[in-house]
This record gives structure tokens, sequence and C-alpha cells, in this order.
């Protein structure tokens, strides 16, 4: 495995190791990906490989711009809206797949419709022009484990598995992207990201509305990443806690004034320093979707018993990080 900082020329060597058919991870504003050529099925099911990933499960298609998409997918006029507004960034389109679009069956699990994201990032941007190919990425993390915003928490997830990593520093907004079904009769948010509803409703002119989880209805809109268990940390969780228990580390949100150790009567100051992490102490949340993932890894990697969560509002980008605790908290 190889460990390069972005430059113009190991840029141009990571696309050349992307078009030679091997993996590589690279920074992308949301979380890293882990990329492979996504018109090559032997390259994808690496990906599989190296994530240990179930194969039911489809990934994602980076390209640099809404023509490249338009090579393979169809966008409405509805997705146009979509991508005209939030393209490049953090929003995933599920469009219905072309005829012979050259894109590797294993991308899409065998559906007819395809999820497709333009990435803000400007390495990979810099790398999705110099590949000239799709690049097929789901993040660059184990399965079922929590996504990397960092090329660290890659090391330490995938390792030997990937073949090159392009270090670009934090992604900055923290959780992956927003998906949004747009293949269908509604527009359908799969999974909560840092572009809201109302973000989505604020350009389409129709109620968007959210897939039902683990639903009652088999027909429902469902994105495989919506399995509760996803977004694991090896320590339980214990959401909306109030105070924190002897051996537990403190996840936190805004002022942790009276955050105090239950029965101990101590204050939060007293918990050892390493064992607190705060998402944002001036409460933004949009501070604290960026943190999230970085905060996790951290405590998780600390010698506690488990990790007290402080409420986090559910309300615009609280939803999409409290859908991502709920997950890690469910083991
Ligand atoms: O921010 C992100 O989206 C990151 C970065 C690397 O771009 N990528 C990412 O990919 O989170 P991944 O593979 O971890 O998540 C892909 C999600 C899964 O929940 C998958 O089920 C869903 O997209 N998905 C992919 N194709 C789909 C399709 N045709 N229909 C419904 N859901 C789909
Ligand atoms: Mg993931």
């Amino acid at each position: 495995m190889t460990l390069l900082t972005p430059t113009p020329e190991s840029i141009q060597r990571a696309a050349e190791t992307l078009r030679g058919g091997a993996l590589v991870a690279f920074p992308t504003e949301t979380v890293y990906g882990l990329g492979a050529d996504a018109t090559n099925g032997r390259a994808v099911a690496r990906i599989y490989e190296a994530k240990g990933r179930p194969s039911f499960n489809p990934l994602i298609v980076h390209v640099s711009d809404i023509s490249e998409a338009e090579s393979f997918a169809e966008i409405s006029d509805r997705a146009y809206a979509l991508a005209q507004s939030f393209w490049p960034g953090p929003l995933t389109l599920i469009l219905p797949l072309k005829k012979d679009s050259g894109i590797s069956d294993l991308c899409t699990a065998g559906l007819p419709t395809i999820a497709v994201r333009v990435p803000a990032h400007k390495v990979a941007q810099d790398l999705l022009k110099s590949a000239g190919v799709p690049i097929a990425a789901p993040s660059a993390n184990a399965s079922g484990r929590l996504s990397p915003t960092e090329a660290a928490h890659v090391l330490e997830s995938l390792g030997e598995k990937v073949d090159l990593v392009l270090a670009g520093g934090r992604a900055e907004k923290g959780l992956e992207s927003t998906i949004c079904d747009v293949s269908g009769e509604r527009a359908v948010i799969l999974r909560h990201g840092v572009i809201t509803k109302d973000d989505l409703e604020a350009v389409l002119d129709e109620e968007v509305i959210f897939a039902a989880e683990e639903s009652a209805d088999p027909q429902a809109p469902k994105a495989p990443g919506m399995l509760l268990k996803h977004y694991a940390p090896t320590k339980p969780l214990r959401l909306n806690a109030v105070d924190v228990e002897e051996g537990e580390a403190l996840l936190g949100f805004g002022s942790l004034k009276f955050m105090g150790v239950k029965s101990g009567g101590a204050a939060a100051t007293t918990i050892p320093r390493e064992h607190i992490r705060n998402l944002s102490e001036s409460g933004d949340l949009y501070e604290a979707a960026s943190n999230l993932f970085a905060a996790l890894h951290a405590l998780d990697s600390q010698d506690v018993k488990g990790i007290a969560v402080m409420n986090i509002p559910d309300q615009g980008v609280g939803i999409a990080i409290n859908d991502r605790l709920k997950r890690a908290a469910h083991s």
C-alpha cells in the first residue's frame, strides 16, 4: 500500500493505478472513498472483497460533471434541477441506468437504477478528470464499520487491502452524501446527509418524502445502507445521555457544564480529557456533522466501557447526525 500527498504527479499516478484495475482511496468532501474503475468488473469486485461487503449492496458511481453522468444514466428534468443546484457536492442521485452503459453490473448489483454523485473535493475532481473513467466508490472502511473522515481511518480499517491512498486531510462535511431517488414517481430520500429535505424541496416544486425504514411495506424504496446496524463502533453507545456513568466516555454537543459523572458527583472536567469529545461547543449542527465520525473513532479507541452521547436536536442536519448515531448505537 502506498500513501501519497496529493500533487499533480501523485494524482496522475493514482489515476493510472485506477485505470490498471487497482484500488485507490481518495478524499471527498463527505468521507474518504474506496475507488475502482466503474467500467471494470474485476476492479469493482475488489472493492467488495476489500470491504467484506455483502455483494447485494450497490455502490455510488462518481463522475466529474453532469454530462459524464448523462453518458450512462437518464437525467430527467427533476434530476437535472437537483444536479444543477447541488453538483458538485454531497448529493447522490438514484437515476435510471441506460442500456449498454458500459458500467459494471457489480456497481448496481443488477438494479435498473444507478447511484451517481459529482464530488466537490478538489482532489476527487482532479482524480476523476485525470482517470477519465467513472469511479465506483463506497466509503473506504470495512463493511459495517465507521466511515473514514481522515486518511488514518482508511489505513486503520483497510490497511494493505487498498493499493494507494491519497491523503488529502479531513473530509470537511463528515457525513456520507444525502441519497435522493429520482428514478420513480416521487422524489424519495434514501439516506440523510447535510443536504436536507428542505434544501431539496426548495429546488423541486414538490414534497420530498423519506423512505420507510425497516418498512412494513416491502415495496417501499430502500437503500441497503439503511440497514439499521451500519455505522458500528466497537463500544456501546448510550444516546440522549444527561450524565456520564463511571468508565464511560462522553460525546458532547454544546455546553458540557452540566454533564457530571453519575453518583460520583464529579464534574465533566474530571473525566479524563482524552475520554471527552465535543462535536460543537457552539451547538452548530454542520460543525457537529463534520466532527462526528472522527470523534466516534477517537472515543472508540479509548479504554472505556461505552460512550455517553448527549442529545442532538432532531432538525435540519441534526436528522442525519441522529440517523448515524441510532445506527451506531444499534448492536
Ligand atoms: O458520501 C458518499 O456518498 C460516499 C463518498 C465516498 O462519495 N460514498 C458512500 O458510498 O457513502 P456507500 O457505498 O458507502 O453508500 C452507497 C449507498 C448505499 O446505501 C447503497 O445501498 C445506496 O448507496 N445505493 C447505491 N445504488 C443504489 C441504487 N441503485 N438504489 C438504491 N440505493 C442505492
Ligand atoms: Mg458506507
